[in-house]
C-alpha cells in the first residue's frame, strides 16, 4: 500500500518513517509508545529540499514517501540538522539517487560526517543566518549546538513560519495521526524526552530559545514524534521553564545544598554518613541531608544530584569494589550538566577498602572538584574516627562555601 501523503504546510510534506515496535532508544530511553524518524521535504518553485532522512532500516519507507512527492532530479538540497544515525541512515543512498543535490550540514558536523557515513562525500557548511532559496521558499539556518550533539542546527522556513528544530521539541511517541492536536496524550513522552536528552544541556537550550525568539513560529517540525502546530509557544515555554528552574534549596532558603549518599551493610558506613552530615550541616549557609541509596530510585537520584552543590558518597567495599547502588547513583550524571560540583567519598571496610578510592576516581572522570582525600574506616568506627567524620563533613561544607583554599587531589 502506498504511504499517505501528509502536507504539514503548503508544499511542505512529511517523508519520515514510523517505528511502533522500538522499546529502548539510545540505550537510556524507554519508548513505550514506539517512535518516529521524522523527515520532511520543502517544495519550492525552483527545486526541492529534503530535510533530514531516517534510520537506515526504515529507508524503504522514506524513499516510498519521497517518490510520491518529487523526482530525484528535482532535489536541490539535502539538509541534515543532526548526523546521528537515526536521521542520517538513508543519506548515502539518497545522495546516490539524487546526484544533483547539495548536502548541507553545520560546521561542527564536519568532524563527524566521515565517521558516520564512512566515505568522503561533498558538503556545504551552513552558518548562522545563511539562507538557501528554492525560488518561492526561503530557508534560514540557526545554530543550536549541543541539542543534543555538537553538530545540531535548526532551520526556519520563512514563508510558512515553520521551524525545523532537529531533536529539540521531539518525543518518542509513535502515532500516525502525526499532529499534536490529533495524536493521543504525549505530554509524558515530551517531558521524558527533554529529561533524558536535553536536560544535560540546559544552557544550550536557553541559548537556542533566545535564537528562536527572533522568528514568528507557527509550526514546529521536530525529528521525533508529533508535529507541533496547535500552540508552538506552549512547547517553547515548557522548555524555557524546565531549563530555567532554580534549584529548590537555593531558591527557597538561600542555602547551598550538600547531599550525603550512602549505602551500608553493617551500619558502619551509615554511622560515618550521620557524622559527616552533622559536620556538614554545622556550617552556615549549608543545608546538609542524608540519603540511603538502598531506597532511592533513579528519578530522585537525578533530582538530588542536580540540586546539590556538593555530593558525598559512602560505600562499603565488597569483593574489592564499591556496591552497585553507589555506581547507579553516579551513572545518573549522564542526564545532568556537570557544573563543577564538589565531590568526596568515604566508607567503612573489612579487608581491602578500595571502594572510596574507586568512587573518587569515577568522580574525577565526571569532572567533579575533589578537594578531600577519601575517608576510610576499618570496620566499626571509633569515637575518634567519628569525630574525623564530623570534621570531614565540616570541611566539605566550608569548601562549598568558599571558606577554604581548595586543593585538587
Ligand atoms: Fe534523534 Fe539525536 O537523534
Amino acid at each position: 500500500m502506498l504511504p499517505a501523503i501528509v502536507e504539514i504546510k503548503p508544499d511542505v510534506f512529511f517523508t519520515g518513517a514510523f517505528d511502533p515496535k522500538i522499546r529502548t532508544f539510545d540505550i537510556i530511553m524507554k519508548t513505550a509508545n514506539g517512535s518516529s524518524y521524522n523527515s520532511y521535504i520543502v517544495r519550492g518553485s525552483e527545486g526541492v529540499a529534503v530535510m533530514d532522512t531516517v534510520k537506515k532500516e526504515f529507508s524503504d519507507d522514506f524513499f516510498a514517501r519521497l517518490e510520491r512527492l518529487c523526482a530525484y532530479d528535482e532535489i536541490k538540497y539535502i539538509v541534515l540538522h543532526h548526523l546521528e544515525p537515526d536521521h542520517s541512515g538513508a543519506l548515502i543512498e539518497l545522495m546516490e539517487r539524487a546526484p544533483n543535490a547539495k548536502l548541507i550540514i553545520s560546521g561542527r558536523a564536519v568532524m563527524m560526517l566521515k565517521g558516520i557515513v564512512k566515505t568522503d562525500i561533498p558538503y556545504e557548511i551552513a552558518t548562522a543566518g545563511k539562507i538557501i532559496s528554492l525560488g518561492n521558499k526561503t530557508i534560514e539556518f540557526i545554530m543550536t549546538p549541543f541539542l543534543h550533539w555538537p553538530d545540531t542546527m535548526s532551520s526556519y522556513l520563512h514563508e510558512e513560519k515553520l521551524l525545523f528544530s532537529g531533536d529539540v521539541f521531539g518525543s518518542h511517541y509513535y502515532d500516525e495521526r502525526l499532529f499534536d492536536d490529533l495524536v493521543g496524550d504525549f505530554s509524558y513522552a515530551f517531558h521524558y524526552y527533554y529529561d533524558h536528552i536535553m536536560r544535560p544541556f540546559k544552557p544550550f537550550v536557553l541559548q537556542a530559545l533566545k535564537l528562536y525568539e527572533q522568528f514568528d513560529i507557527d509550526l514546529i517540525a521536530p525529528l521525533h514524534g508529533p508535529i507541533l502546530r496547535s500552540n508552538p509557544k506552549n512547547y517553547i515555554d515548557k522548555y524555557a521553564q524546565w531549563s530555567s528552574e532554580a534549584r529548590f534549596r537555593k531558591n527557597a532558603f538561600n542555602t547551598k545544598m550538600l547531599s550525603v549518599f550512602y549505602i551500608s551493610s553493617y551500619d558502619n558506613t551509615h554511622k560515618m554518613a550521620e557524622k559527616i552530615t552533622e559536620g556538614a550541616d554545622s556550617v552556615d549557609g549549608i543545608r546538609a541531608s542524608m540519603y540511603d541509596l538502598a531506597s532511592l530510585d533513579e528519578p530522585n537520584m537525578i533530582t538530588l544530584l542536580e540540586e546539590s552543590d556538593a555530593i558525598l558518597i559512602g560505600s562499603p567495599t565488597i569483593n574489592g569494589d564499591a556496591v552497585k547502588p553507589a555506581w547507579d547513583l553516579l551513572s545518573c550524571m549522564a542526564y545532568l550538566e556537570r557544573t563543577g560540583k564538589i565531590g568526596a567519598t568515604f566508607g567503612s571496610y573489612g579487608w581491602t577498602g578500595e571502594a572510596p578510592e574507586m568512587l573518587h576516581e569515577r568522580l574525577k572522570g565526571l569532572k567533579f572538584r575533589l578537594p578531600l582525600k577519601p575517608l576510610k574506616v576499618k570496620l566499626i568506627p571509633t569515637e575518634e574516627e567519628l569525630n574525623a567524620c564530623v570534621a570531614f563533613g565540616c570541611e566539605a561544607s566550608e569548601i562549598a562555601m568558599g571558606k577554604m583554599i581548595e586543593m585538587e587531589i
